[in-house]
């Protein structure tokens, strides 16, 4: 009897293991497998939900100097990476979308910059507006950049 519950057990433990097992390898929402470059959009990514919903307040400038620094160190680790879509293009063109990826990289770094200074002067309603104007930015380098989901 007390052979049959512990084989019971046994099964039931590992029944509910399987699920947990089969996460591990978890695709993104949209549909991406987990890259060490999507863990570093996901730390930007984290800060720049915090930094969109503190923005316009003065009293969280300090905080939210911090932020865009957190931001700006996820976006250099980003930057020397590449792309999972680059694999999926032929080898011609992958030295190309490469480099226009940095490009981006780039540009987003500089963003990040512009609106460090507007917090650093004080100025909420031109960093609320720079940070508007990001989140537009994070849509089409998206389109560009990442894999199209399956
Ligand atoms: C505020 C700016 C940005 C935010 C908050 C952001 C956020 C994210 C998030 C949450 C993911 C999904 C990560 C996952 O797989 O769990 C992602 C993926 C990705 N992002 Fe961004 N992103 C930003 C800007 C950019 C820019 C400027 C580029 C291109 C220069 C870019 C390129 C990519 C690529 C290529 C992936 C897919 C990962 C891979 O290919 O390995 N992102 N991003």
């Amino acid at each position: 009897m007390n052979c049959r519950f512990l084989a019971c057990a046994v099964l039931l433990a590992f029944v509910a293991s399987g699920p947990r097992l089969a996460s591990a390898a978890e695709p993104s929402p949209a549909g991406e497998e987990m890259t060490e470059l999507g863990e570093h959009m996901d730390r930007l990514s984290g800060a720049f939900r915090k930094l969109r919903r503190q923005a316009g307040d003065p009293a969280h400038n300090a905080a939210s100097l911090e932020l865009v620094g957190e931001m700006r160190e996820a976006a250099q680790a980003a930057e020397k990476l590449i792309p999972a879509k680059a694999a999926d293009l032929p080898e011609a063109e992958r030295a190309k979308f490469t480099a226009a990826y940095r490009r981006q990289m780039g540009r987003l770094l500089a963003q990040l910059k512009d609106i460090a200074a507007a917090f650093d002067a004080g100025d909420n309603a031109a960093a609320q507006k720079r940070i508007g104007d990001l989140a537009d930015f994070q849509k089409a380098s998206h389109r560009e950049f990442r894999k199209t989901k399956p």
